[in-house]
């Protein structure tokens, strides 16, 4: 691969799992180079020249937010002031995507704020997957590499879904192009949408109002980009089982996770969910009978291969 050797890998303490997974593939090493103060504060210190080498900072922004995002401003930064060539930010997940429009009178665009700051700390280009909605590449004056986790969901779903029987659902009006995709690429009989109603004076709270298409005895795929606290999808497939669907299965790329997610997929009519590792789970989500995991480093580290070579993601990544 040409200028294989001009690049290096770094990772915050958000993924080192994923960063050293992406490593292996690309046969690099992954330098680690965050540790903390006494008082919480976070030090990084790159342990090799990095002048006039591409860096690739691999950091996913989930929770705790906040401290994941400063971890990756430092590493841009530290890599800036060391005279990288290129600097990439490959951000899996992309905290505050969600907060991505003033939506009321006196709010911040959150995600754009988030933007600027990891192209003001030193980045010259991003890179994410699945991003909450695609026009926030419009944040920034330079590349963004939006990266769907469709590439390693499919085939995973190929496996389940083997009966041309099954309907492609989105659990919101604002997924129905990904649901149609999805459709498309697995050959579903058709799609369902979801209406869901979120009261904007209430946090973490939705309802699955109704639905259109028909999805009376037949297996049901729920796709969406995230799961939180997970009553956007359990509510829709509870909803949907109530009004005749045969099987449930759902795939999200984000398991965000949060409060009692697993209690109520449990609970729920859903019989599996695959999300990928954009972000780190514990045990107990991994080993979990009704979730499998999906690794997402093949797709990350065949876009990090593409942005080095100057090949084109597109048309390796989404054939
Ligand atoms: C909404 O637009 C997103 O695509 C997800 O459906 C939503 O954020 C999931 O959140 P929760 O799991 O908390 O319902």
């Amino acid at each position: 691969m040409p200028g294989d050797e001009d690049y290096i890998l770094l990772t915050g303490t958000s993924n080192p799992a994923l960063a050293k997974e992406i490593g292996r593939l690309l046969k690099h090493e992954v330098f680690e180079p965050i540790s903390f103060f006494a008082d919480g504060e976070v030090r990084v210190r790159i342990p090799e020249n990095i002048r006039k080498r591409n860096v690739f900072v691999i950091q996913p922004t989930s929770n705790p937010a906040n401290n994941n995002i400063m971890e990756l401003m430092f590493m841009l930064d530290a890599a800036r002031r060391a005279s990288a060539n290129e600097i990439t930010a490959v951000v899996p997940y992309f905290g505050y995507s969600r907060q991505d429009r003033k939506e009321m009178p006196r709010v911040p665009v959150s995600a754009s704020v988030v933007a600027s700051m990891i192209t003001g700390a030193g980045a010259d280009r991003i890179v994410t997957v699945d991003i909450h909605s695609e026009q926030q590449q419009g944040f920034i004056k330079g590349p963004w590499d939006n990266l769907y986790g469709s590439f390693v969901l499919l085939p995973e779903l190929k496996k389940i879904l083997t009966s041309d029987d099954f309907v492609v659902a989105s659990p919101d009006k604002g997924g129905v192009e990904r649901a149609t995709a999805f459709a498309k690429r697995l050959g579903a009989l058709g799609i369902a949408i979801v209406f869901k109603h979120r009261d904007i004076d209430l946090h973490n709270t939705s309802e699955a109002m109704d639905f259109i298409g028909n999805i009376n005895k037949k297996d049901v795929l729920l796709v969406d980009d995230l799961i939180d606290t997970g009553g956007t999808i359990t509510n829709a497939a509870n909803l949907l089982k109530s009004h005749g669907a045969n099987r449930v299965f759902v795939a999200a790329t984000h398991g965000v996770f949060s409060g009692n997610v697993i209690e109520k997929i449990e609970k729920s009519a859903i019989e599996r969910v695959l999300i990928t590792d954009t972000i780190a789970q514990p045990a107990k989500v991994a080993k979990h009978k009704k979730i499998q995991l999906v690794f997402v480093a093949p797709l990350v580290s065949h876009a990090i291969n593409c942005i080095q070579t100057g090949e084109s993601i597109s048309k390796k990544l989404n054939p």
